[in-house]
Parts: structure tokens; C-alpha cells; sequence
């Protein structure tokens, strides 16, 4: 099966909560590997295109006050139906739809402030990761070769 890459953020509630090893962990175990790392503190230029879908809606300004009100651990994620496999580990967008077990149904409790970010879908996954990495910040595993057995 060919590998996916998904554009995974540790929003800046789940940097200040010291989470990021606790979510990291949680992907790793599945067997996902890092493609790209990077911390930073997202401009509102950044963030209103990356939530560009969601402008105008009522919630927009504070998303952006929010996800840019401190540093975000991004990250690029590779593996076999890492969009799906990475959705699945998140839960739901709103916490308390969440089910236990997944990130936000054990981290979080309001939707203003529910830890993480995944891509959705592979047009999302696309146009998500080279807003963050050039092709040269990205590793690429082999997964035709022995990486495949990590998972
Ligand atoms: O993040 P996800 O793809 O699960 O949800 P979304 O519907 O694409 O919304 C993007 C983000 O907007 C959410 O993760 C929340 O941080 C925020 N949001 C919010 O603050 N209030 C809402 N009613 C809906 C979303
Ligand atoms: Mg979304």
C-alpha cells in the first residue's frame, strides 16, 4: 500500500499543557513515521489561510487568536492511511463527542480549545504540508523496503 503524508499540529494549548509527547506517542505506536518537525508560532496571515475554509463563520476570529497565541508543534506524518489513522486517533472536533481513548476525548474539553489539528482529506493533506516544509525539511521512508515492517 502506498504511504500518505498528513500535516499534523500540536495546537498551542497542547504545547503550554506539556502534551506534545503524550500525542506524539500516541501516533508513533501506530507505527506513523515523522517526515517533518518544526515549532513555531503561527502568523495570522498563516493561520487565516490555513483556516481559510472556515472565514466568515462565527468563530473564526477567536480560532485565529487562539492558534496563534502560542508556540504549535507541527508536523508531517507518513504512513499507510496516515490521514484516516491520524482522524481516528484525534476524535471528534468537538470534545465532548469525543470518544475516549482518542486525543481530545482524554485531553480536552471545549471545541475553542481542542489541542490538535489533522488534515481531512488528501487535498487538504496537499496543500497543508507545503505550507509548512519545503521538499528538503521533509524525510521520506521507505515503504516498499524494510519500513515497511514497522507497521
Ligand atoms: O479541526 P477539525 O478538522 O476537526 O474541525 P473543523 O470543523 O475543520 O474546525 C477547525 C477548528 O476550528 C477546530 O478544530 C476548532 O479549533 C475550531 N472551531 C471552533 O473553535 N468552534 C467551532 N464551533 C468549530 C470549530
Ligand atoms: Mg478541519
Amino acid at each position: 500500500m502506498p504511504a500518505e503524508t498528513t500535516l499534523v499540529m500540536i495546537k498551542p494549548d497542547g504545547v503550554k499543557r506539556g502534551l506534545c509527547g503524550e500525542i506524539l506517542s500516541r501516533f508513533e505506536r501506530t507505527g506513523l513515521k515523522i517526515a517533518g518537525v518544526k515549532l513555531l508560532i503561527l502568523s495570522r496571515e498563516l493561520a487565516a489561510e490555513h483556516y481559510g475554509e472556515h472565514s466568515g463563520k462565527h468563530f473564526f476570529d477567536s480560532l485565529l487568536d487562539y492558534v496563534t497565541s502560542g508556540p504549535t508543534l507541527v508536523l508531517a506524518l507518513e504512513g499507510p492511511n496516515a490521514i484516516a489513522v491520524v482522524r481516528k486517533l484525534m476524535g471528534s472536533t468537538r470534545p465532548e463527542d469525543a470518544a475516549t481513548g482518542t486525543i481530545r476525548g482524554d485531553f480536552a474539553l471545549n471545541v475553542d480549545k481542542n489541542l490538535i489539528h489533522g488534515s481531512e482529506h488528501d487535498f487538504d493533506a496537499k496543500r497543508e504540508i507545503p505550507r509548512f516544509f519545503t521538499n528538503s525539511e521533509l524525510i521520506r521512508w521507505d515503504w516498499n523496503g524494510e519500513d515497511k515492517d514497522a507497521a
